[in-house]
């Protein structure tokens, strides 16, 4: 896989198709910052790279601000929609979380707080053409 990368996934099958793809890059240490409208696929596309680590029992999020899952990598899957400061944050360890060089970091809503991701980091932009066909636009920065 070559960054930047702009792919058109025409169906569910084809998002998944790149996520596991994208897990192959991956190591630990790495953030991925997911941005994209509700119901883009930020969700969908993370629980995919997750299924690829071993875990498919992956869930969004949004309520709990961050689950942890043990799978061939410690990975750690924020969501941001609810935060309201960012000092919420940082009450919540975020920082510590940040500087686990042994897990993978997601995070949905990563547009909400820019000042808070790490410099290098995997960016995913997330486009809806239509009910099932969504653009991806991933960066290594
Ligand atoms: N090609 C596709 N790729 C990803 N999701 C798709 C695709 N086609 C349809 N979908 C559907 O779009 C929805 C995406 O929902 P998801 O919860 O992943 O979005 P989200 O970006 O995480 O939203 P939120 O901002 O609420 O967290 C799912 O219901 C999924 O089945
Ligand atoms: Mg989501």
């Amino acid at each position: 896989m070559k960054f930047p990368l702009k792919i058109v996934a025409a169906d569910e099958t084809e998002t998944i198709d790149l996520a596991k793809k994208f897990s192959g890059v991956l190591k630990p240490g790495n953030t991925v910052a997911l941005i994209g409208d509700l119901g883009t696929g930020k969700t969908f596309f993370t629980k995919n790279v997750i299924a690829a680590f071993g875990n498919s029992e992956v869930s969004s999020p949004t309520f709990a601000i961050v689950n942890v899952y043990e799978t061939k990598f410690k990975i750690y899957h924020f969501d941001f929609y609810r935060i309201k400061k960012v000092g919420e944050l940082y009450d919540i360890g975020f920082d510590d979380y940040l500087a686990d060089s042994d897990a993978i970091t997601f995070i949905e809503w990563a547009d909400l707080f820019p000042e808070i991701l790490p410099e290098h980091r995997f960016e995913i932009k997330i486009n809806s053409i239509d009910e099932t066909k969504r653009e991806f636009i991933i960066e290594s920065l």
